[in-house]
């Protein structure tokens, strides 16, 4: 019998997230992302093909390392401008009824307390739809502009990532019991005083008296995905995810993480299959393999080769501007995203890179593999992929937005479905239709300690 995938459509509100240069095809249309109206359409067409949920990237500043300034990036439409995707997320429940939401905030610069709040509340909006990608950032342009001087050092953050949960998990997990909120209009106790308390939480980083604001929501905790990939990620992610999201371009590579990730669960004391892992893929796709290979070769026509190095600069910090674009690439300790340089350098030791090659990778897709074919040969290569990389889902991204996400929902959604490798669970949450439990964070996650504290 197959094991049923996962599917997230990768998205972000930019006008070009990983195809740079793709944003001036005729039939891509990122430019509208600032209309409401794009995003509630594309929501209801994954919805339609069968896709569990949309996962919302999200950064807080410019890509700025290439040749020592944002001009490239900002030309290119390298992640710039941007909008928040926490507000787009209410109207997208209130368009669909069932698929799910996640969103990435960082707990390098948002508050734990007023995250808390706002998960919170978009929980109850979308009757339990969301999801929390935890992300602690690697822009040193994000840290710029949160009044630092530079990025905390990258095991620092994590460290301090660790007491943010804490804090998150207090709010979230513990500071109202279940049936605090009684509205008993004969005894004029709308919320009983006794079952809410606050959390006392005085750490190295954050002092929050609490208790958290909002009542609790249908999973409380939303689920929990992560997508820092660095050992010390791995550690973090052992602890706290219940979804990964990996972006490696090789199945076999892929598999050296993942068996990495669930050696760290086992270690962790968690189960070895506690944590679903997604990869990351760009899937160009057509009613036969030649249309979709002269489908990819027209869309490598529009790759902007300079506007890929800026977002490679960008998540790595290693500027690439005045290298030999042929030589191979090394690997650099930075405080960037240590995982994104390392799969071009020491994490596939059978492939050496060059600046060129890198760009012209990057360009289609970003860090990730892009899957090209009729639906028979994407399901094969998904197939693949769920056999040799150990992965149950796939985070998928358009070169041409929306359009290769919406072939993929029109094409190969029927295909999968046919060979049982997609089905659309029958839970009333996110966490309950990515990880097939509760609605709750399982008793034996970390957070659930955090259930029953006394302030
Ligand atoms: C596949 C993938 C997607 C990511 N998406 C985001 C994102 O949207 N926003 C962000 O700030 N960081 C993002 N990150 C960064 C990480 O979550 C993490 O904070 C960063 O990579 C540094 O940690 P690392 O060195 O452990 O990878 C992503 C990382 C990976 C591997």
């Amino acid at each position: 019998m197959p094991k049923p995938l996962l599917f997230n459509a990768f998205e972000m509100l930019v006008p070009s997230h990983q195809s740079p240069g793709l944003w001036r095809h005729h039939r891509d249309e990122g430019r509208r992302y600032t209309e409401l109206g794009y995003w509630t359409s594309l929501a209801q067409t994954l919805e339609e093909g069968g896709f569990h949920g949309i996962f919302f990237a999200d950064i807080l500043g410019q890509y700025d390392v290439f040749g020592g300034s944002a001009e490239e990036s900002v030309r290119g439409g390298v992640q710039f401008p941007q909008l928040d995707p926490m507000l787009l997320v209410s109207a997208l429940a209130q368009a669909t009824r069932r698929i799910g939401f996640g969103v990435t905030a960082s707990v390098t610069y948002e508050h734990p307390y007023l995250l808390a709040r706002r998960l919170g509340t978009l929980d109850h909006l979308t009757g339990g739809r969301v999801a929390w990608n935890i992300v602690t950032s690697y822009q040193d342009s994000a840290a710029r502009n949160l009044g630092l001087n530079g990025q905390i050092p990258h095991d620092e953050r994590y460290d301090r990532a660790e007491e943010y949960m804490d804090v998150v998990y207090k709010l979230l997990e513990g500071s109202f019991d279940d049936d605090a909120v009684t509205v008993d209009t004969e005894a004029n106790v709308y919320t009983d005083p006794d079952k809410v308390r606050g959390i006392g939480h005085q750490g190295s980083a954050f002092q929050v008296p609490g208790p958290a604001l909002v009542e609790p929501s249908p999973q409380r905790t939303p689920l929990l995905f992560q997508a820092g990939a660095s050992s010390r990620g791995r550690e973090f992610a052992a602890k706290h995810a219940e979804a990964i999201f990996f972006s490696g371009y090789t199945p076999e590579m892929t598999r050296t993480w993942v068996d990495s990730v669930r050696d760290g669960l086992a270690s962790a004391g968690r189960r070895r299959d506690a944590v679903k892992i997604f990869a990351m893929a760009t899937v160009i796709t057509a009613e036969t393999d030649e249309e979709a290979q002269q489908k990819f070769n027209e869309y490598s026509e529009y790759i902007d080769a300079e506007a890929a190095l800026a977002l490679f600069a960008g998540w790595t910090g290693v500027d690439l501007s005045d290298v030999d674009l042929d030589a191979p690439l090394e690997y650099i300790k930075t405080e960037g995203n240590q995982s994104a340089l390392a799969a071009f350098t020491t994490m596939d030791p059978s492939r050496t890179w060059t600046a060129r090659e890198l760009a012209r990778f990057i360009g289609i897709g970003g860090r990730g593999p892009v899957l090209i074919g009729s639906p028979q040969t994407i399901a094969d290569e998904l197939e693949r992929w769920q056999d040799v990389g150990d992965v149950d889902g796939f985070n998928l991204s358009s070169a041409v937005r929306p359009a290769d996400l919406a072939d993929f929902a029109r094409l190969v959604s029927p295909e999968l479905r046919r060979r049982g490798l997609l089905e659309s669970p029958d839970a009333e949450t996110f966490r309950g239709i990515i990880t097939g439990g509760e609605s709750r964070l399982p008793a034996d996650h970390y957070g659930a300690r955090f259930r029953n504290i006394q302030g």
